[in-house]
């Protein structure tokens, strides 16, 4: 690639409340594909104690960086809030509007960038370019819970991987990919029971789930609108804004927001569906029984809420699991675009989208992808584990 040396977008927004990108001069280079596959991301539940511990290790490391360096796992996490949350504006000819990369058909591309430079940064701290971000594996009964290695020990401290600010009343519990539209009422364990009557509600709610999976990925996905989303600043997905917006302000005001219907009409099956429900039934307590006045899960402030980490698209990148689980959205996407024959958009204006990241955490640069960059996964030098694409049990759950 070409090198160019950009001044970075100024960093003067007084609503920040994470750590600004160092304000420096920094090289652009094109980004240019990788010539072989070298890393094949596994599920996270079957990962051998070496590569367990490999996993700590490189986002332990990640975490000791800097907050100033930008592939520290602070700044990491600021990347995402930056690019939520109405942090970033457009111009003000376009009337200020924020700019976020959900409720879109930014959606898709961008998070594979994200966890992209993520995955390679961790592989650089420990040395091996052959490390592979392992997925949270949910579209399989084995993989309908938070992976054990994400709950070990019970602090940062003793496990990278672990993160306080999560729903613990799902940490052992089975996923409830209804969660939420309509939450189960009793938590059905993680561990299928041995008890027949026990046994059957379990196996009738990993049904449930399976099913929700198919629904986003062949029956209701079809085509690339209906998977990956509307495009950028179509009417509805400035409703979106605005209704959000408006969410945020009630927000603000002490009020409940109820997440509207409208607000996912946006977006694809690959956002909307398991996406979302997983990153709430993670981080928020039940919506049927939290309030306002009485939240359920203590948070950074050592006050209760209703939603921490992983359950607010600002907050969300601040726990290690959300990487493993767009690692499995990531795969949700290549499945649907490789196994099932969906195809990406043809508008130019889609295929030429670019966003730029860090790379390298010893000398930062930044490199530009464009969304025609990243549609095969091989080109980016990662592949799916061939096992558990093999199996795929929603594939057959039709409703
Ligand atoms: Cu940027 Cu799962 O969200």
């Amino acid at each position: 690639g070409e090198k160019v040396t950009e001044k970075l977008v100024e960093c003067s927004d007084p609503n920040r409340d994470f750590p600004c990108p160092p304000a420096s001069r920094v090289p652009i280079v094109d980004f240019t594909p990788e010539a072989r596959v070298t890393r094949v991301r596994r599920p996270a539940h079957l990962l051998d104690p070496e590569y367990q511990e490999k996993y700590k290790e490189a986002v332990g490391k990640m975490r000791a960086l800097d907050g100033s360096n930008p592939l520290s796992f602070a700044a990491q996490a600021a990347v995402h809030q930056s690019y939520c949350d109405g942090h970033y504006r457009l111009d003000p000819t376009e009337k200020n509007r924020p700019f976020d990369v959900h409720f879109s058909w930014i959606f898709a591309p961008w998070h594979r960038m994200y966890i992209y430079f993520y995955e390679r940064a961790l592989g650089q701290l420990i040395g091996d370019d052959t490390f592979a971000l392992p997925y949270w594996n949910w579209d399989a009964p084995a993989g309908m819970g938070i992976p054990a290695i994400f709950k070990q020990g019970v602090s940062t401290a003793d496990n990278p991987l672990y993160d306080p600010y999560r729903n613990m009343e799902n940490m052992d519990a089975l996923l409830d990919l209804d969660y939420l539209k309509k939450p189960r009422r009793d938590t059905i364990p993680f561990e299928p029971p041995t008890d027949p009557a026990a046994r059957a509600k379990y196996d009738d709610a990993v049904q449930t789930n399976l099913c929700t999976i198919y629904l986003q990925q062949v029956r209701d996905g079809k085509g690339p609108r209906a998977f990956l989303g509307e495009k950028l600043c179509s009417e509805s997905s400035f409703r979106v804004k605005e209704i959000n917006e408006r969410s945020k302000r009630r927000q603000a005001d002490g009020q409940s927001s109820k997440v509207s219907p409208s607000k996912s009409q946006s977006q694809g099956t690959l956002e909307r569906m398991a996406h979302t429900t997983v990153h709430v039934w993670t981080g928020r307590a039940n919506p049927a029984t939290c309030s306002a006045e009485q939240g359920g899960v203590v948070g950074h402030d050592g006050k209760p809420h209703c939603q921490v980490d992983m359950g607010f698209l600002g907050t969300a990148g601040r726990d290690p699991l959300f990487y493993s689980h767009h690692a499995n959205v990531d795969r949700m996407w290549h499945i649907w675009s490789t196994r099932l024959g969906g195809k990406g958009f043809d508008d130019p204006e889609w295929l030429d989208t670019s966003f730029v990241f860090y790379d390298d955490y010893r000398s930062p640069r930044l490199v530009r992808m464009k969304f025609r960059d990243v549609l095969d996964a091989t080109r980016l030098g990662y592949t799916y584990d061939k096992e558990s694409e093999a199996a795929l049990p929603w594939l057959n759950s039709k409703p």
